[in-house]
């Protein structure tokens, strides 16, 4: 870590400190910045981006709130895009990347280093609202696609996801008292939905707003219809092949969970209370 980062990463810090914080499902601190409740961790990578990211003018910014469908949002986005390099072969990058690799994270993956990112694939993501995206992405010619999932089953995809992490027993210490307030709070507000919502009647061109709901319903008619957004509609001979549908299937769900690298990969490293809480749980295990 440089100097630079490190007394940048500090200057965050003592403005962090001057916010309002609530505890949050796991016990960590959520800080209220611009509207909107963070963790320490994203607040950080959300300032860094605030102040510094530049995006290139083509890149297209695949916008939500966590347990909405994101994953599937990037898988469908990038096989889209990177159909013409790919046809005729089976070497998808989502066959051996995570779709959260295949599409970088702005506030992760970015904040850490901007050339975290693959400059021939215009494709980044976001849960930022967009009140708090860096001016950079407002003020260019970037698209954004939002994806908002009915917040019931964003919640009950949370409730699942936490024991797949082995967080079983924090997520009951803590859900149990107040679930809903601490969902609204990290995961889903209206006003995530809401700001991309209205954001989208003022820029009709640059913002496609999806719903998960409606991508199941109707899967091929969003794939032609992501495709046309980001100006890479599907040509007669494309579809007569089954295109659209080959991307359907390469990105369903159960295609993609079978991959070697989504059943066994991390997407982020793992930090050290993460891997204190791995140790306990499998010593609990094998006793
Ligand atoms: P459920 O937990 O209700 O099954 P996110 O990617 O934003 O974390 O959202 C997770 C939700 O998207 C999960 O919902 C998951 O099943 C669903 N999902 C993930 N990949 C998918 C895919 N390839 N096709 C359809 N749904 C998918």
């Amino acid at each position: 870590e440089s100097a630079e980062r490190k007394n940048e990463a500090k200057n965050y810090n003592e403005v962090m400190y001057t916010l309002p914080k609530v505890k949050g499902l796991r016990g960590n601190d959520y800080y209220l910045y611009q509207g909107f409740w963070y963790s320490s961790f994203f607040l950080e990578g959300l300032m860094s981006v605030q102040e510094h990211f530049n995006p290139q003018s083509t890149d297209i910014f695949l916008t939500s709130s966590p347990k909405t469908g994101t994953t599937w949002l990037k898988a469908l986005a990038f096989a889209i895009l990177t159909r013409s390099r790919l046809s005729g072969s089976t070497t998808s990058s989502l066959l051996t990347k995570m779709p959260h690799d295949c599409v970088p994270f702005l506030e992760y993956h970015l904040a850490q280093n901007p050339s975290n990112r693959d400059l021939a694939i215009p494709l980044l993501s976001t849960h930022v609202p967009y009140s708090c995206l860096p001016k950079s992405i407002i003020s260019s010619s970037c698209k954004i696609i939002y994806i908002c999932r009915d917040a019931k089953d964003a919640f009950v995809s949370l409730w699942c996801f936490f024991p797949r992490i082995k967080c079983r027993k924090m997520l009951n210490l803590f859900l149990w008292k107040r679930p809903l307030r601490c969902f609204a709070t990290e995961f889903q507000s209206w006003d995530h939905v809401l700001g991309y919502w209205r954001a989208r009647f003022e820029f009709p061109e640059k913002i496609l707003f999806l719903t998960y709901e409606e991508m199941k319903i109707d899967t091929a008619a969003h794939v032609k219809k992501l495709a046309e957004f980001m100006g890479c509609s599907f040509t007669f001979e494309e579809e007569e092949e089954g295109e659209v549908q080959k991307i359907i299937s390469m990105c369903s769900f159960e295609k993609l969970s079978n991959f070697e690298v989504n059943k066994n990969g991390k997407h982020r490293p793992v930090r050290t209370h993460q891997l204190l809480f791995k140790i306990v749980y499998t010593l609990g295990k094998v006793r």
